[in-house]
């Protein structure tokens, strides 16, 4: 299924977030994909809100993943300095795709070819204007 919301503030782009936290369970792997301030973040924490997470989320970039306790899990990766599965690999990340336990979700996951197949949910974000994205949520089956 395909749905293209258009946001007008980074508080709307949050409540998708938010959203779609209501259908996150075990197991299931989130992909975010666009460019550096689209609101991939800002996605993320509104997903933190929606699974009760009382602390701020932020970027992971030098860390590559964070974990925050919430209803579920969250894992939060950032593959910006990532190219490969082979890379994931080799720091251990893969584990976490699919994960054992909570949720993943991953920004710039177009950087892993693999991700496609083994994300149940995949969030583009386009820059339309200073505070305009377009959002296009592809939830498999
Ligand atoms: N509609 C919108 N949706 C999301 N962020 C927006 C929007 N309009 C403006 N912004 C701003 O754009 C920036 C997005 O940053 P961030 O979420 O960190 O992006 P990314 O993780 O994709 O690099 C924030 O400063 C946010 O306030
Ligand atoms: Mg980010």
């Amino acid at each position: 299924m395909n749905k293209v919301i258009i946001t007008h503030s980074s508080e709307e782009t949050e409540k998708i977030g938010i959203e779609l936290a209501l259908s996150l369970r075990d197991g299931m792997v989130v992909s975010l994909v666009g460019e550096v301030g689209t609101g991939k973040t800002t996605l993320v924490k509104g997903i933190g809100k929606g699974l009760l997470i009382n602390c701020e989320i932020t970027s992971p970039s030098y860390l590559l993943a964070k974990e925050y306790y919430g209803q579920l899990v969250l894992h939060h990766l950032d593959a910006y300095r990532i190219y490969s599965m082979t890379e994931l690999r080799e720091v251990g990340l893969d584990e976490l795709l699919p994960p054992a336990e909570g949720v993943t979700v991953v920004e710039w996951a177009d950087h892993i070819a693999e991700m496609d197949e083994l994300s149940d949910i995949s969030v583009t974000i386009t820059y339309l204007d200073f505070e305009n994205r377009k959002v296009t949520i592809n939830t498999k089956k």
